[in-house]
Formats: C-alpha cells, sequence, structure tokens
C-alpha cells in the first residue's frame, strides 16, 4: 500500500528512464513498423474490461499491457507514411515539454498561480500574432485544438455582434468548412435553420457572389446576418477561401467574419505559406492549430481574436472565490479570456519547441509539406490508371483510379488498412469518394511516397482485376 500516492527518488528515475528508453525506441523505429493498427472490438474490449485492482502492480507490467494492448491498437499519427486526415507529426522536444508540465501540475489560468506561464503565452500568443499579421491590439489563448477555438471564436462574435440574442441571427459558411463549426453553432444556440451552408465553387472555395446573394435573401426576410466563417486550408482539398474578398463583403455588410485555420494558417510563416493565405489577417476571429501543422503534440490549439478586449468582454466572470486574482491590473489572468479555470501550460511546449529547433527549421519543415504534396501529384500523374481530383494543395492531393466506382475506392482504403504499411483515406469531392493523402510529416520521405503509392496501385488493379473492371 502507497497510500501517499509516493516513490522514491531512485523508482522515479528508473521509471522516468524506462519511459523515455520507449519513445526513443518507438519514435527511431518507427519508419520500419506498420503505420499502426485498429483492434477487433470485442477482444480489445475484453482485454481491458476489468475491475480497478485493489492492490498496485509493478509500474513495468503496466507499461508491458500498455505496449500489448493498447499502444499497438493505435494508428500513430507521427509515422512518415500516415497521410490520412491531419497527421500530427509532433516533435520529441515537445513532448518532453509535456512531461515537464505534467510533472510539475502547472495551474496556468490565474497570474496568481501561474504568472511565469501566463508570461510565456502572452509570449508565444505575441509571436503567433505577429506571424498571421493581426495589429498589435489583438490577443489569444490557447485552446485544447481547432474544435474549442472555433467555439470560442464563435461564442465571441455571438457576444459582440449580436449582445448574445441569437434571435433570426445568421452565419454562412460553404459546404467545404470543418464540422467543427456546425457543433460550435449548435453549442452556441444557433438554431440549425438559421446557418447557411452554401455550396462551394468548383476550386472548393466559398463562392462570393452567392455568399452576398444569400445575406441579401435573409436580410429582405428580416433575419439578421451577423457571421461568414472562412476556411483557410479546407480539410477536404487544402482550399482557401478568397479572404481579402470576404474580409470586403464583411466590412460592407458589418458582419463577422471568423477563419477556420485549423488546418492551413500555420502555413503563414512560411513564403509560399503567406502568398496563399493573403487576406488572413483581416479576420476578426482567426482559428490556428499548433498540434496539426505546428508540430505540436495533441492538445493544443489557438485562437485570435482582432480586438483582444472582446474575449474578456465575453468571457469574464469575477467569483469571490478568485478575488485574489484580480488586485494588480498589469496581472493577466487567462481565464479570464477563454472557458477554462483550469488549464495546462500548453504554451510551454510550442515555446520551447521553436527556442530549441529555430523558427527556420519549422519554416522548412512546413515547405516539406508543400513539396511531398507536389511530389505525390506528379507521381500519380505518371500512373495509369489514376487521376488527380484537386492537385496539391497545402499539403492536400485528393485523387481516384479511374474506372472504379465509389464502393471500389472504400474498400482499397480498408485494404491499405490491413496491410498495415500505410495509411490513406478517403472523402466525398462533388458526390464522388476519392483518396486523399495530407503530407505535412517533414519526416515523410519521397521514397515512403512512392512505396506506399506503388502499392495501392497494386491493389486497385488487383481489385479492379476481381470485380472484372
Ligand atoms: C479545417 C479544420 N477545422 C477544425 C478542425 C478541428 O480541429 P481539432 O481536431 O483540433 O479539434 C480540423 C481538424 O482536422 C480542421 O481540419
Amino acid at each position: 500500500m502507497n497510500p501517499r500516492l509516493e516513490l522514491s527518488p531512485e523508482r522515479m528515475r528508473e521509471i522516468g528512464y524506462l519511459v523515455v528508453d520507449r519513445l526513443v525506441e518507438h519514435l527511431t523505429n518507427l519508419s520500419s513498423q506498420p503505420v499502426g493498427a485498429k483492434g477487433d472490438p470485442s477482444t480489445l474490449l475484453a482485454n481491458l474490461n476489468e475491475a480497478p485492482p485493489e492492490h498496485g502492480m509493478a509500474f513495468e507490467a503496466v507499461l508491458e499491457q500498455l505496449e500489448c494492448d493498447i499502444l499497438r491498437n493505435t494508428m500513430h499519427v507521427n509515422h512518415p507514411r500516415f497521410f490520412a486526415y491531419v497527421p500530427g507529426p509532433s516533435n520529441f522536444v515537445s513532448a518532453m515539454a509535456d512531461a515537464l508540465i505534467s510533472g510539475y501540475n502547472v495551474f496556468a489560468g490565474t497570474w496568481i498561480s501561474g504568472s511565469g506561464p501566463a508570461a510565456v503565452e502572452l509570449a508565444v500568443i505575441e509571436w503567433l500574432r505577429v506571424a498571421c499579421g493581426f495589429p498589435s491590439g489583438a490577443g489569444g489563448l490557447f485552446v485544447s485544438g481547432g474544435t474549442m477555438a472555433n467555439l470560442t471564436a464563435l461564442a465571441v462574435a455571438r457576444h459582440v455582434a449580436l449582445d448574445d440574442r441569437l434571435e433570426g441571427a445568421t452565419v454562412y459558411y460553404s459546404d467545404q468548412a470543418h464540422s467543427s463549426l456546425e457543433k460550435a453553432l449548435r453549442v452556441i444556440g444557433l438554431p440549425r435553420e438559421n446557418v447557411r451552408k452554401i455550396a462551394c465553387d468548383t476550386d472548393y472555395r466559398l463562392p462570393v457572389r452567392e455568399l452576398e446573394r444569400a445575406i441579401e435573401k435573409d436580410r429582405a426576410a428580416g433575419k439578421r446576418p451577423f457571421c461568414v466563417i472562412a476556411s483557410a486550408g479546407t480539410t477536404n482539398t487544402g482550399a482557401i477561401d478568397p479572404l481579402s474578398e470576404l474580409s470586403s463583403v464583411c466590412k460592407d455588410q458589418r458582419l463577422w467574419l471568423h477563419v477556420d485555420g485549423a488546418y492551413g494558417a500555420a502555413a503563414v510563416i512560411c513564403d509560399q505559406g503567406r502568398e496563399l493565405l493573403h487576406g488572413l489577417e483581416l479576420a476578426d476571429s482567426l482559428s490556428l492549430d499548433p498540434h496539426k501543422w505546428l508540430f505540436q503534440p495533441f492538445e493544443i490549439g489557438c485562437v485570435l481574436v482582432r480586438d483582444a478586449a472582446h474575449l474578456r468582454d465575453t468571457f469574464l466572470i469575477l467569483p469571490e472565490y478568485l478575488k485574489d486574482t484580480h488586485q494588480y491590473s498589469a496581472e493577466f489572468n487567462f481565464t479570464d479570456h477563454g472557458l477554462q479555470l483550469t488549464r495546462s501550460f500548453r504554451a510551454l511546449k510550442l515555446w520551447m519547441s521553436i527556442k530549441v529547433f529555430g523558427m527556420a527549421a519549422f519554416r522548412a519543415a512546413i515547405e516539406r509539406g508543400f513539396e511531398l504534396a507536389e511530389f505525390t501529384e506528379a507521381r500519380l500523374r505518371k500512373m495509369p490508371g489514376w487521376e488527380i481530383v484537386t492537385p496539391a494543395q497545402m499539403g492536400i492531393v485528393c485523387f481516384r483510379y479511374a474506372g472504379a466506382d465509389d464502393a471500389a475506392h472504400l474498400r482499397l482504403v480498408q485494404s491499405i488498412l490491413k496491410d498495415g504499411f500505410a495509411l490513406i483515406t478517403s472523402t466525398i469531392l462533388q458526390g464522388k469518394t476519392v483518396l486523399r493523402t495530407c503530407t505535412i510529416n517533414p519526416r515523410t520521405t519521397e521514397r515512403d511516397i512512392d512505396e506506399t503509392l506503388d502499392r495501392l496501385d497494386r491493389l486497385a488493379r488487383h481489385k479492379s482485376h476481381d470485380m472484372g473492371l
């Protein structure tokens, strides 16, 4: 029995070294390992369905179970051949930063409990503010991810633009926008019938004319348009909505412009990305996700708001038990600027990894994502039978095997999944199922792509043969 839940210094070191050794082994051998595996629910659930043990066991035994039953049944999103969804390349320095934060159990909600962490968060938010071209009065905070960043931003938009009164309020975005936005609107209480999902144009962007027409129609019907949501890199194709034009519409119409840059906005730090993302700096609020294309381990998302005071206006509530946190005006309490009171020191991992690797390395890592997508597109163009549906755009390529129907593409995904060498998933564009690669892991090599596409080609030919195509 160990009622103090405490270990000797020697044992803590032993356990720490064991964990670090596991991590180093995992990360250095990742490329020669399968991309991961999906467990069979009946076996997996049965293996883990046990009562909490009354008496503890050796850490080594629990670590072994973690390895065998849990981690082996995981898709390694940081694997160089994980091309599905949005990879999470992460980096070791940030993983160690997370271990430090957890070890110190830092409370980053108030200045009184975490002044150093608050100062770091302010500094890192400032780096991102400058990178995104937001004005000096802008501010923001770190949250768990893009979903929470979108929710936070839309709660601010509701407060500022509508004074929290939702009757007749309408919001506009393209049918390519991420589902987290619809969720966020649901949470802030916007009725579904007041959400205008506008069909995208042939480049998968929000068409400005259609948007204007929809706003006009709503105004004529007595509705209260209040917000346009643009995507800075859609999940499906990497398309970037026409941000500058949308900003003009929003200025003319006095609407809030939220930009969901959870996938793509981080690319603003490199030249190619900055050019593609022009207009990003005009948003009233912006979501970006360091746990995607800024190579951080989960969870870290970020919301920036053009006028930092809006965050505080939306979220500040001061109960009596937090009065001590408000004695000095120069002290910054992140809890007043977002939803969470208890919040972890997420900024540390981004701060530490940028300090250790330097911005030049981050820039090059993002540029590599662009390059790998271009390589993927070029390679597919040379493969007979394959067609590009959307060309390399912000690290994403969508493609199809000509002659194979939607169901055959879905079967291909299942075959790749079983094969375990790499992971590629599907999406639907203009009603057709397509395959999609997202190549933002800077540790992916051209060979990884070559070998994956060769396997995919073999699988497609084999399947087409089986189906008599
Ligand atoms: C464009 C976009 N927005 C929002 C999100 C949601 O972000 P998260 O998964 O970090 O909550 C994603 C996730 O892939 C995304 O691609």
